[in-house]
This record gives C-alpha cells, sequence and structure tokens, in this order.
C-alpha cells in the first residue's frame, strides 16, 4: 500500500515534458493510468483514519518519536512538516485504526482549569521526564534510524517562493516546459493532501458521537487535481447515508426526534451548533467565523496545526460532484492540468483573479473557461462534451443529489472511445487559449461544457458560463461588465506577448513565462486591495511568538500559549473578525451572499444595487 501511494503521490506527469516532433497526440494521453475518483477518496479516507497528528520539538524527534509509536502497531511513514509560525509536525501513519485506537488509548492531557480535555488525533510529543524515560526504557529499544525507519518526507508543505519559482524557470528549454514545471513545482503534493484528510477526519470524528454516519469529505481544489499547495478546504458535511436509511430487513428502528425547524432557518441552526463545537473543542482550529446568510451558508475556520484555511458546508453534494468531473476532466490529457494551472496563475498576477469576494471571476470559472476551450481547440477537441459524458454513463454511473440534481455521467474513463488528434504543445495551447477568448463573442454568446460548444445567452450576464450539472444556472454571473472588459484586455496582451516572444531564453534573464508572470497588468494596478486581511489578528498577539529552543521551553510553549490560546482570544478574534468582515462588505459593496460560490448563480443581490466602481 506505502508504494502505491508515493505512486498516487507523484502521479500526473511530473517531470513529462512531451514533445510534439518526438510524439503524436496520443502521447499526451494519461487514461490508461486513471484510478476513478472513488476509489482515490476512499483511499485517502481510510489513510486519514490511520493517521495522526504529533508536534514535536523539531525534526530531530523522529527516531524516538517512531520508537515510541511502534509500540502500539506497525508505522507504515513519517512525514514532516513545519507550519507558518515555524512549529514542527509529524504525520504518523499506521497500518490499522486499531493501532491509533490503541495509541489514543494511552494518551494523556495536563490538566488545568481552563484546559477542555477533547481528545483527538492531534497530539504533542513532550520531551521525557526521568520517571518516563526509565519506564519507557522498560518498553522500548530505541531503534537505530536504519532505512525502514527513515523520515519519509522532511519538511514537505513549503511552498516555493515566488522567485526560486521564477528562477527555476529559466532553466528551461522552452515555454511548454516551462508550463510544465510550474506545475510540477506549484501542485498540491501527497502530504497536502493527507492533511486535508486529515482535517476533515476531525470534524467528522466531533460530529460522529451524534450521527455515527456522518461523513465529512473534502471537494474543490484539494481534491479536483487543480489545487496547488497551499489552497484553501473546502469541505462539505453529509449526515446521512443511503445505506442506512429505509432499511427494510432490519426490525430495529431508531427512535428520531421530530425538527421543529425547517429548510433554510434549520440549515443555519444546525451550522450555529457545528461551529461552536468546531470553535470550543476542537484543537487547532481558530479564527471561526459564519457566514449563514449565504444560499449555501459556509463557517470559515482555520487549522493551525495543519496550516489550512478550511470552508465548511453542509448538503451540497453538488460541490463533490463537480470536483470529481474536473478531476475527470484533468485525467484525460496530460496538457489539461498544467494549462490550467498557467492560467490560473498568470490571472492572479494580472490581477484578475483574487483571494476575496467581487465582481471578479474566480477559479473555479476561470478553470471550466480552459475546459471549454480545450473541448474547442484550434487543431481539434482534446476535452469531450460534458453530453458525451452524460451520454456514456453506465448503470453504476447514476448519481442524484439530496436536493434531486442530476450527476450522472461517465466515470471510468478509461474505456472511453474519445480520441483526440490534437499535438499542439502546451505553448502553443497557451496561445491559442488567448487568443481564442479574445475572438470569443461574449455580448451574445455562453460556453457551454454540456455542448462543447457555444450556444446564445440567456439572459444579459457579461460572462455567461453554464453549470454543467445545473444547466439553467450561470456560474460567472457575479463578474460584472468592467471586470469582463478587463478581462478582454489581459487576454488580447497576453496573446500578444505570446506571438511575439523567442521560444527560448537564457538562463540570466526573464523569459517566456517568467516575462508573462512578471508583466503587471496593464488595464490596471494595484486594484485590489486585501481587504479580507486588513488586519493581521495574529499580529495582534505577536508577543506569543517564542523561539523553542530546548524541551522545556517547548513544552512551556505548548501548553501556555498554544493550547489556551485558542479559548482565550477566540472570542476578540471573533469580534474583530466581523469588524474585518464587515468592513470588507462595505468597502466592495457587495452582498454576504457572494461570500459562498461567489462566482455563482447563488448570488442574489437582494434588492440592494451593487456599485460599480
Ligand atoms: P481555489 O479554492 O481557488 O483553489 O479553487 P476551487 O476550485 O476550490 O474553488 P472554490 O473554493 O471557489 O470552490 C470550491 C468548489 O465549489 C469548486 O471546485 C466547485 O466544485 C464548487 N463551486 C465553486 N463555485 C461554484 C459556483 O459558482 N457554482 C457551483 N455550482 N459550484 C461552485
Ligand atoms: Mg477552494
Amino acid at each position: 500500500m506505502w508504494c502505491s501511494w508515493g505512486r498516487w503521490g507523484l502521479r500526473g506527469l511530473r517531470g513529462v515534458t512531451p514533445s510534439r516532433a518526438a510524439v503524436g497526440a496520443l502521447h499526451y494521453d494519461i487514461r490508461s493510468s486513471y484510478i476513478p475518483f472513488d476509489t482515490i477518496v476512499n483511499e485517502r479516507r481510510s489513510q486519514a483514519k490511520k493517521s495522526l497528528l504529533v508536534q514535536v520539538n523539531s525534526e530531530k524527534s523522529f527516531p524516538e518519536l517512531h520508537s515510541y509509536c511502534s509500540q502500539f502497531g506497525t508505522v507504515l511513514g513519517v512525514h514532516h512538516y513545519t507550519t507558518s509560525n515555524s512549529h514542527h509536525f509529524m504525520l504518523v501513519e499506521f497500518s490499522t485504526e486499531e493501532n491509533v485506537s490503541n495509541l489514543l488509548a494511552s494518551t494523556t492531557f495536563i490538566q488545568d482549569s481552563d484546559v477542555i480535555p477533547v481528545q483527538s488525533k492531534f497530539l504533542w510529543f513532550r520531551p521525557q521526564n526521568n520517571e518516563l524515560r526509565s519506564n519507557i526504557r522498560n518498553i522500548i529499544n530505541f531503534s537505530e534510524t536504519n532505512d525502514v525507519n527513515k523520515l519519509h518526507v522532511k519538511n514537505a508543505c513549503v511552498i516555493p517562493a515566488e522567485n526560486l519559482i521564477l528562477r527555476n524557470l529559466l532553466q528551461a528549454n522552452s515555454i511548454s516546459e516551462q508550463i510544465q514545471m510550474l506545475y510540477d513545482m506549484t501542485c498540491l503534493k501527497d502530504l497536502g493532501t493527507r492533511l486535508r484528510y486529515v482535517t476533515a477526519r476531525q470534524v467528522e470524528s466531533a460530529l460522529n458521537g451524534l450521527f455515527p454516519n456522518a461523513t465529512v469529505c473534502p471537494f474543490g481544489s484539494s481534491v479536483n487535481g487543480f489545487g496547488k499547495m497551499g489552497c484553501d478546504l473546502d469541505l462539505v458535511v453529509k449526515f446521512t447515508s443511503e445505506d442506512l436509511a429505509n432499511n427494510l430487513r432490519s426490525r430495529l428502528v431508531f427512535h428520531t426526534k421530530k425538527s421543529t425547524l425547517t429548510g433554510r432557518t434549520q440549515q443555519q441552526r444546525y451550522m450555529e451548533i457545528i461551529s461552536d463545537m468546531i470553535q470550543f473543542f476542537l484543537p487547532g482550529c481558530s479564527h471561526v467565523r459564519k457566514i449563514l446568510q449565504a444560499r449555501i451558508p459556509i463557517i470559515k475556520f482555520n487549522q493551525d496545526y495543519a496550516g489550512l484555511d478550511c470552508d465548511l458546508s453542509i448538503s451540497s453534494t453538488s460541490g463533490l460532484y463537480m470536483s470529481e468531473l474536473l478531476y475527470l476532466y484533468g485525467n484525460i490529457d496530460s496538457r489539461v492540468r498544467p494549462l490550467v494551472f498557467t492560467i490560473r496563475k498568470w490571472a492572479k498576477h494580472v490581477a484578475l483573479t483574487n483571494a476575496s469576494p467581487g465582481k471578479w471571476i474566480t477559479n473555479f470559472p476561470l478553470t471550466l473557461m480552459v475546459l471549454f476551450f480545450l473541448q474547442n481547440a484550434t487543431d481539434g477537441a482534446i476535452l469531450p462534451s460534458f453530453n458525451y459524458l452524460r451520454k456514456h454513463a453506465g448503470e453504476s454511473d447514476m448519481r442524484l443529489t439530496d436536493d434531486r440534481v442530476n450527476c450522472s455521467f461517465l466515470r471510468d474513463i478509461k474505456d472511453m472511445k474519445f480520441i483526440s488528434q490534437n499535438d499542439s504543445d502546451l505553448k502553443e495551447l497557451l496561445h491559442q487559449f488567448f487568443e481564442f477568448y479574445c475572438s470569443f463573442d461574449f455580448s451574445t454568446q455562453a460556453l457551454s461544457i454540456n455542448e462543447g460548444r457555444a450556444i446564445k445567452k440567456p439572459d444579459y450576464a457579461a460572462l455567461y458560463i453554464i453549470n454543467p450539472l445545473q444547466i439553467n444556472l450561470n456560474v460567472s454571473k457575479n463578474v460584472s461588465y468592467e471586470e469582463c472588459e478587463r478581462m478582454k484586455i489581459e487576454f488580447r496582451n497576453a496573446a500578444w506577448y505570446l506571438e511575439s516572444v523567442s521560444e527560448t531564453g537564457n538562463e540570466k534573464e526573464s523569459w517566456g513565462l517568467g516575462v508573462l508572470l512578471k508583466e503587471k497588468s496593464s488595464s490596471l494596478k494595484n486594484k485590489f486591495v486585501d481587504y479580507h486581511r486588513i488586519v493581521q489578528v495574529k499580529d495582534l498577539f505577536m508577543n506569543e511568538k517564542k523561539e523553542l529552543n530546548d524541551g522545556d521551553k517547548f513544552e512551556k510553549d505548548i501548553h501556555k500559549n498554544k493550547v489556551n490560546n485558542n479559548q482565550i482570544h477566540d472570542d476578540v478574534i471573533e469580534q474583530i473578525d466581523s469588524e474585518i468582515s464587515l468592513k470588507t462588505v462595505q468597502n466592495v459593496n457587495i452582498d454576504t451572499e457572494q461570500s459562498q460560490f461567489l462566482s455563482s448563480e447563488n448570488v442574489q443581490t437582494r434588492g440592494r444595487k451593487v456599485k460599480r466602481r
């Protein structure tokens, strides 16, 4: 199992730079190694159940931690990383869930009047005291760090700095190779995915006391193959399981309580309870904010130990199926993901996209634009239409969400008949993407992934991208005319640049993609202010940051600052946050509903006009 994960962690063409001259179009076809989405999700969930996170003093704690953990079962792997505040963590994977239960049964906590003793798989490894040392010596033979016990990954979550990325791009032999390199350097790695599933599992385990069948699943860029290191973690809670309900064979039926609330109010109340649970009881979860007025209410929080920004929603499983669809498209052809990554990065660089909500396009609809282009690529389609996938869906591909959205489509693409004859390389495709949208008639045409071609726009939205799963909805409804115009200008500039640029450069001066990603946005400079973080809340508590020099200091820091801070300051943080959010909303003049699925059909202005900037 370990080996196969190593392969999965790295799969997806890393280091492969297809060359047009050497090979034909089929070289780009990666369907033979396709692993269905459900298989990956199930394996990752099971891996998370067998894993736990341990805060340690440094990576040097590895042999001791490994030996200590080994008394509870076989350790499959230990992955080390540091968080932004330089705290060291190790993710330990055991071979069975039982091993983890045995270990958890042996854990302890430091009793203190203001500590809530919630047990979880987020632990810290304290230095030995003398008594412990002599006890432990009887149990464990500290093993030498031999090959078997080697740290699998060291410092694995470091996001490469911008200048390092640009410097590396200089070494490439062509722009196509630069595009591939950018993808290889920035895509979400194995440990990033593991941490996302462990975080989902933390919330899931907390809910399982009351709802034994509830699941919490990551969706969005964390799982759709288009995630970069450091991307946010979108989570969806599902309370029921179809297998459990209405089982006619069972004669014992559990008593249930009738809900006095209905629909939206009910959802909001439940979200409030979950958000309180996360804020008060879950270790490492801080900065919890409720955005309950959105059509799909969400809870935002940080998981400090995993270094993640999380958005949690309930019962919107269509997002999960949308992630599966994007994952599937990214696995048909090796050019899809590097191209999407480059275009997302370029769009961020020229400020077409931005982390905070607004009237601009976000990564999700932008990705659909790339997929749509690939269905219409100049030298022949690289991706099939969504209708094609729908048409070839078999019995086992049928899916319907709770709110009756039909999410059926062909899921195992290995035997799909569609073959692309297009052998354009990545640079050509990037150039063609910009040219394609320079001449696209946004004023009358809508992008239909379903048809794989443009169709007449049903309304006056500036940008109309049909939601493939719900064709009456526009996923880019929020994009303003002004932003759409700006997008066209940036497409023109990029197309012009790629037309004139030479294919290679030298190792000293920026060239190719390096220049495209260095150019300032032509139509607008410094347009966006990151209202979302006008004040960095953590800066207000700077004095708590401590250097960890020795074990004692480490223990003190952990106990006094880490454990208690979340609880002590949460109220203050909440208050500051609501002020910041308020400013955000006032400054950008958007409705709060835009906070979730901001680019989406879900946005409603509720009678309040969205002011043009
Ligand atoms: P980044 O977070 O920017 O890396 O990309 P992302 O794909 O995760 O986008 P985001 O966090 O905004 O949204 C998460 C997922 O929710 C997407 O991948 C989609 O599956 C779904 N989603 C986002 N926006 C919309 C929308 O406007 N309509 C619908 N139906 N689904 C959306
Ligand atoms: Mg996301």
